[in-house]
């Protein structure tokens, strides 16, 4: 082990994502196995003892490329220095409520998370948002950090992509490794359009494969884009594993690249593409290589697609407005 090790920071280390996240970042699978990392648990102070609690068990895993856990009550302290900031703390919806009804409960812990980044992260800092309502947490933080890039703002659409990438293998009974450049567009809600119309199975177009446009509108989208609330229903918490693996997934590709042929999906600040307005944190397909993401460009969206993209890009606008009369940005 020759590398510095890399600060990674973790806010809601105590929760239910903290504890299926923070032993697979020390196994190294957040990084790759050649970089040693140091955690910085952030938990609000009446969960600092269970904080210490999973901190002691990490210690107990005796990880070789832990090079150590701090935990903090104090986001200044907890940012300092960071490379990587997985912002999970936040309140989880229950049955029967909507993402964005977290709007304002949550609103208001990523303005000083936001603050604490630009005042003292790495140069380098990557920030991924899970929180939820996670793509307008994300603009909070992100605007309340003026001298961090913001392209390093993002939020997390991985687990729908990979929730996606699931289903069309399994309609299509082929190995999710075939699966490639599906697209999940839009919000982290209800809202969100995953488009199979430029993915690939196997090589072959997966909409033309598939070739049931029912199965599409009314099995296939609706199934992903309300596969949080089945989750809840049947565990009776919201998803937790799947999310810290989606959210290991998130960064490991920003830093080490999406595969040959393939890309991912990634809430990030528009530039405007496809027609989404600028500064909006939407889900884009992207393709990441030395450690940078960039929107794919030139892909032909069909009526059907755009619809849904404009919806759905339509509920982030109107959150981006609800956040700014709440005074979050
Ligand atoms: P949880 O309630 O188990 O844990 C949340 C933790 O955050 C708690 O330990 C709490 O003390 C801590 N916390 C609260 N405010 C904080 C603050 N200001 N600073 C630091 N820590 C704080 O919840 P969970 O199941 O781990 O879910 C966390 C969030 O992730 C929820 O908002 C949930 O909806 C969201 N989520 C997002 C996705 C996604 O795909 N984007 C997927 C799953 C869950
Ligand atoms: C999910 O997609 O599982 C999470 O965002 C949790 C939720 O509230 O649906």
């Amino acid at each position: 082990m020759t590398q510095a090790p890399v600060n990674v920071t973790v806010t809601g280390a105590a929760g239910q994502i903290g504890y299926a996240l923070l032993f697979r970042i020390a196994s190294g699978q957040l990084l790759g196995p050649d970089t040693p990392v140091k955690l910085r648990l952030l938990e609000i102070p009446q969960a600092v003892k269970a904080a210490e609690g999973t901190a002691l068990e990490l210690e107990d895993g005796a990880f070789p490329l832990l090079a150590g856990t701090d935990i903090f009550d104090d986001a200044k302290q907890a940012f300092a220095g960071t490379n990587i900031a997985l912002l999970v703390g936040a309140r989880p919806r229950t049955k029967g409520m909507e993402r964005a009804d977290l709007l304002e409960a949550n609103g208001g812990i990523f303005k000083p998370q936001g603050e604490a980044i630009n005042a003292g992260a790495a140069d380098d800092v990557r920030v991924l948002v899970v929180g939820n309502p996670a793509n307008t947490n994300a603009l909070i933080a992100q605007s309340h950090a003026p001298d961090v890039p913001a392209e390093r703002f993002t939020a997390m659409t991985r687990l729908d992509h990979n929730r996606a990438v699931a289903q069309l293998a399994k309609k299509l009974n082929a190995p999710v490794s075939e699966i490639r450049k599906l697209t999940i567009w839009g919000n982290h809600s209800a809202s969100q359009y995953p488009d199979i119309f430029h993915a690939e199975v196997a090589g072959k177009n997966a909409a033309e494969a598939v070739n049931d446009e029912k199965w599409l509108a009314e099995e296939f989208i609706p199934r992903v884009a309300k596969r949080g609330a089945e989750i809840i229903e049947a565990r009776g918490a919201s998803s937790a594993a799947s999310a810290a693996n989606a959210a290991i997934d998130h960064i490991y590709n920003w830093v080490n690249g999406t595969r040959e042929g393939d890309w991912t999906s990634m809430a990030v600040p528009s530039d405007g593409s496809y027609g989404v307005p600028e500064g909006l944190i939407s889900s884009f397909p992207v393709v990441c290589k030395d450690g940078k993401y960039e929107i794919v460009q030139g892909l032909e969206i069909n009526e059907f697609s755009r619809t849904r993209i404009d919806a759905s890009v339509a509920e982030l606008a109107e959150e981006r407005e609800a956040v700014k009369k709440l005074g979050l940005i």
